[in-house]
């Protein structure tokens, strides 16, 4: 089969990204485009048209246009994900050699960026629950406890990496973690990936959108978490901390010179459709019937997780002993296409479209699910093996540039990574270049693929002694 005919097969229900459910809930703007004569708008960089990065054009009209609607400095469109703009705003950020402080739990895409550029990464642990398996929101508390435990004496620390709303939709209360960083003079880039929508509803009691919580650098995911292609995105810019030249080189330095027309569109339309009130108004109550399908699931007794991104429907399969691999499988092979399993969760994406049916066929498969599945008598999460404060033995982009070889992970124990093992999704590093391997996180990585077989591949690749 072709990648073009497998395009066009239809599956009951796409609970996936991207969020614009299979073209159901892509802007007007977008599918009058669409309609055209088939690559009749795939225009290249005409003097009208411009790039992000251009000083005229209608791209620069548009992101002028919606920076000023925001209030910020300004904002850039990127066609290679939120992945290609968090690594923009990170080479902006810091230089070769320095320190970044993130969370344990960033996206891979820093970690490219990180090795690409020798920026070394000074990961913080994140409170982990063993009831859900999954990294907790980061609290004041938390934070400045890490704050406390720096030393800014030996490592030229140059800025923060926040992540939240996390894959699951769990939201961290940013201000007061943001006001920290910035006591101390450094910028936060705030990888939102999965919450670009929270800038745009009020009174819907979502959380508070980074950009309005003082965040420099913000990141948007608009395929995720809008209604826009694939490899859509949006940078946001704010404060005094990170330098406009600086970020408009880092943006240069990782596009293409070819970016597609129809993405940049689609950045575009994805981001004023909410700005437009009937739009709006529908979407708003696409979000109230997602939080009414949550209550309704609720009601039959099936075990969700409340988060705080009502899209995002969160099934506890460890409950009734099912891991989240098996459930998937399961989902899969009834037309219910998931986005994310874990070992003790599934995840499901209810996009922007309408959910008609969702909550019956919902219901008849876990019923379903319950019957037929074998369960686990010891279904445990365990946490991963961090220390509160962690950076790489050897540095990160010397780690990587090294020459390695490749051994079986069960025998690289005591050796340093070249490599970076991250199970996608959710794409969080478990071991990046330049980390020892420990017995801890080998006993870990196990635990986790016994339960799903593809999760890792088995090699890893570790620097000659
Ligand atoms: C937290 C987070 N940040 C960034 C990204 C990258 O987003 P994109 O796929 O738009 O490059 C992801 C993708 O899964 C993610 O989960």
């Amino acid at each position: 089969m072709s990648i073009s005919s497998f395009l066009t097969k239809k599956f009951l229900k796409s609970l996936f990204f991207p969020s614009h459910n299979r073209g159901e809930a892509l802007p007007k703007g977008l599918i009058r485009l669409l309609k055209k004569q088939p690559g009749f708008w795939d225009l290249p960089e005409l003097p009208e048209i411009g790039s992000p990065l251009s000083s005229s054009g209608l791209i620069n009209d548009a992101q002028k246009s919606i920076a000023k609607k925001f209030n910020t400095k300004k904002c850039f469109f990127g066609v290679n994900g939120a992945s290609g703009l968090i690594q923009s705003g990170i080479i902006a950020i810091a230089n070769p050699g320095e320190y970044i402080l993130m969370p344990r739990n960033v996206h891979v895409s820093v970690i490219k960026a990180c090795a690409l550029q020798n920026i070394i990464p000074i990961f913080f642990d994140v409170e982990f629950s063993l009831e859900t398996g999954h990294y907790m929101p980061i609290t004041k508390k938390w934070f400045t406890s890490v704050f406390n435990n720096l030393d800014f004496e030996k490592k030229r620390i140059v800025g923060v990496i926040l992540v939240s709303p996390y894959y699951q939709g769990y939201s961290t209360d940013l201000e007061p973690l943001i006001k920290i960083c910035h006591q101390h003079n450094l910028p936060v880039l705030v990888d939102e990936a999965h919450g670009s929508y929270f800038l745009f509803c009020e009174n819907l009691n979502l959380p508070k959108s980074a950009l309005r919580s003082n965040a420099d650098l913000v990141v948007h995911s608009l395929h995720k978490s809008l209604n826009g292609l694939t490899q859509t995105a949006v940078i946001w810019h704010n404060g005094n901390l990170v330098e406009e030249k600086n970020l408009i080189k880092s943006i240069n330095l990782l596009q293409t010179t070819s970016p597609n027309s129809l993405l940049l569109s689609s950045c575009e339309e994805s981001i004023k459709d909410w700005l437009n009130k009937d739009s709006l108004d529908k979407y708003k109550k696409r979000i109230l019937e997602a939080k009414k399908i949550f209550r309704e699931l609720k009601k039959r007794e099936i075990p969700l997780i409340e988060t705080q991104d009502p899209l995002k429907i969160v099934l506890k399969t460890s409950e009734v002993g099912i891991d989240g691999f098996t459930a998937d499988r399961f989902f899969y092979k009834n037309g219910l296409i998931a986005e994310l399993p874990e070992m003790m969760t599934l995840t499901f994406c209810l996009g922007f479209s309408k959910q008609k049916d969702f909550i019956f066929l919902f219901h008849r498969l876990w019923k379903k699910l319950l019957i037929h599945t074998k369960k686990h008598h010891h279904l445990k999460a365990i946490k991963p093996p961090f220390r509160l404060l962690q950076t790489p033995e050897i540095p990160i982009g010397v780690a990587w540039r090294s020459k390695t070889y490749s051994v079986p992970l069960a025998e690289s124990l005591g050796k340093i990574s070249g490599d970076i093992i991250c199970p996608y999704p959710p794409g969080i590093p478990l071991i990046v270049p330049g980390e020892r391997i420990d017995k801890e996180r080998i006993a870990w990585i196990e635990t986790q693929s016994s339960y799903n077989k593809d999760l890792l591949n088995s090699y890893i690749r570790v620097l000659h002694n």
